[in-house]
């Protein structure tokens, strides 16, 4: 059994046309994988499939060995994928901390390692705006309780697509701060960017979609030495 997520395979369709070929993607436990594309590429619908909210028509997704694709989303949600779409969904009539405590979960284990008190520890600027409205809130700020209010579902695996959209440059590094905040936590996290330098900051290996295929995979290290791939599939 592999510890940690295995995507094989995956075809995804919307109504007839075919958007993701055979996308195969492994994200062990404790790493942070960064799935690197273009507008369009095919990153929300892998991320889609993943969560179940767009089922794939071939292919498999694991967790932790147990096969859960094919299963519904809240079940898929159940087992330990915390899914942070890219339209941040906040409640925005209700407090931060109501955000958060609406997404209390135990883990797949039965277990509750994200409490509040360590969710407010990892990020400070949330509790000091816990009585605001969610509403009320920045981008930044709203991007940070939405990858909190992950956790607080003590997911085994996070999704995190596109982080950095649409944030000034002082909150992208610090949204960059966070997520490898939580990789020390020992966080499984699997991210979606078209910000190549977002991602040399945050994670260990790379795989890069093009056109709903995977076309490159390697280490971070690899990537930032090879400007040819760059060039071709990324916007620098
Ligand atoms: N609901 C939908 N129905 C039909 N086509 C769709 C739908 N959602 C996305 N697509 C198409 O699927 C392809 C992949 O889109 P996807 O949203 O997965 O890309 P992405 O890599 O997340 O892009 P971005 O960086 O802009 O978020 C695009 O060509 C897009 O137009
Ligand atoms: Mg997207």
């Amino acid at each position: 059994m592999t510890a940690g997520l295995t995507v094989r395979g995956l075809d995804v369709f919307y109504g007839a046309s075919q958007i993701l070929f055979g996308v195969d993607l492994e994200v062990a436990r404790g790493t942070t994988v960064a799935l690197l594309g273009r507008n369009g590429a095919g990153k929300s619908t892998t991320f889609k499939a993943i969560a179940g909210v767009a089922p794939p028509r071939a292919g498999s997704v694991e967790l932790n060995g147990q096969t859960i694709s094919g299963m519904a989303p809240h079940r898929i949600a159940r087992f330990g994928i915390g899914y942070v779409p890219e339209d941040r969904q906040i409640f925005p009539e209700h407090s931060v901390e109501d955000n958060l405590k609406i997404a209390v979960k135990p883990g797949p284990d039965g277990k509750v390692h994200w409490t509040l008190d360590r969710v407010y520890q990892v990020f400070p600027a949330l509790q000091s705006m816990r009585g605001r409205m969610g509403g009320r809130l920045s981008g930044g700020e709203q991007q940070m309780l939405t990858i909190a209010r992950a956790l607080m579902g003590n997911p085994d695996v996070v999704l995190l697509d596109e982080p950095s959209e649409g944030l000034a440059p002082i909150i992208v590094a610090q949204i960059a701060k966070l997520i490898g905040e939580l990789r020390a936590e020992g966080v499984t996290i699997l991210l979606a960017e078209q910000n190549m330098h977002f991602c040399i900051a945050v994670a260990e290996s790379v795989a890069i979609i093009d056109k709903g295929q995977i076309v490159y995979r390697g280490t971070v290290a690899e990537l930032k030495r090879d400007q040819e791939i760059t060039r071709r599939y990324l916007t620098v």
